[in-house]
């Protein structure tokens, strides 16, 4: 068994929108690696947080919720993750615009923002791992061999989030998501504690009007040259 230090992490930061998900997911396939989505350990946060009536002004009840909250990841038959918090698969909910604003709020939390460390270090397992989120390279794996942050002008990224709903039939503007993507960019990168920021040893890549298989080719070339 190798030490958890020696084991691979490829970091991927970056804004909502960036691509970060759909990359970080294709790129850990393409190298059969695990996948940690730390948003969604977030935004359960977020959700289990509403089930249980909390206030999003009250950190003592956030932080517990935080330490309480049973958040596991599971494929379906179709290998598409479901997010399951407290024996409930909750990955629809997780997705909507309410709570990912609950947790962009809650992650301003310095409390809550620990008690989901370790949590986080725990995916770190033999053969690697991809880790998709704000400060995966700057605060939970600065020691990561690899680090990409992932960029797209906030047209761009409006309008994949406004693509990506219609098709599941949720209706919003893009106006309206414009708005909401720029709002959660400032509280992410203007929050005290570990704000949105590439790490300084990270590879920036704009990922405007590029797709997706051609960014996975460049992310892939940094790990296997
Ligand atoms: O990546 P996402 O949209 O699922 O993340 C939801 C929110 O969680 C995001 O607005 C900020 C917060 N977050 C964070 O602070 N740190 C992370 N590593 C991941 C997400």
């Amino acid at each position: 068994m190798p030490e958890t230090s020696e084991i691979p992490v490829l970091t991927i930061d970056g804004p909502s929108g960036s691509g970060k998900g759909t990359i970080s997911r294709a790129v850990a396939a393409r190298l059969g690696w695990h996948y940690l989505d730390s948003g969604a350990l977030y935004r359960a946060v977020g959700v289990a947080a509403g089930w249980a009536d909390l206030d999003l002004a009250d950190p003592a009840a956030l932080v517990r919720c935080a330490f309480d909250t049973d958040i596991g990841f599971r494929a379906d038959p179709a290998g598409e993750p479901r997010v399951i918090i407290n024996g409930v698969d909750a990955t629809d909910e997780l997705r909507t615009e309410t709570a990912g604003a609950a947790a962009s709020a809650i992650a301003a939390i310095p409390e809550v923002r620990s008690a989901l460390r370790d949590r986080q270090r725990a995916f770190r397992r033999a053969p690697g791992l991809v880790a998709d989120g704000r400060d995966m390279g700057t605060v939970i794996f600065p020691d990561a061999g690899h680090k990409v942050f992932l960029t797209a002008s906030a047209d761009e990224r409006a309008e994949r989030r406004y693509k990506q709903l219609k098709d599941k039939g949720v209706s919003v503007t893009l106006d309206g998501l414009l708005r909401e993507i720029l709002a959660r960019d400032a509280r992410d990168a203007h929050r005290a504690v570990a704000p949105l920021r590439p790490a300084d040893d990270a590879v920036r890549i704009d990922t405007t009007g590029l797709g997706i298989e051609a960014v996975v080719e460049r992310v892939l070339a940094l790990v296997q040259p």
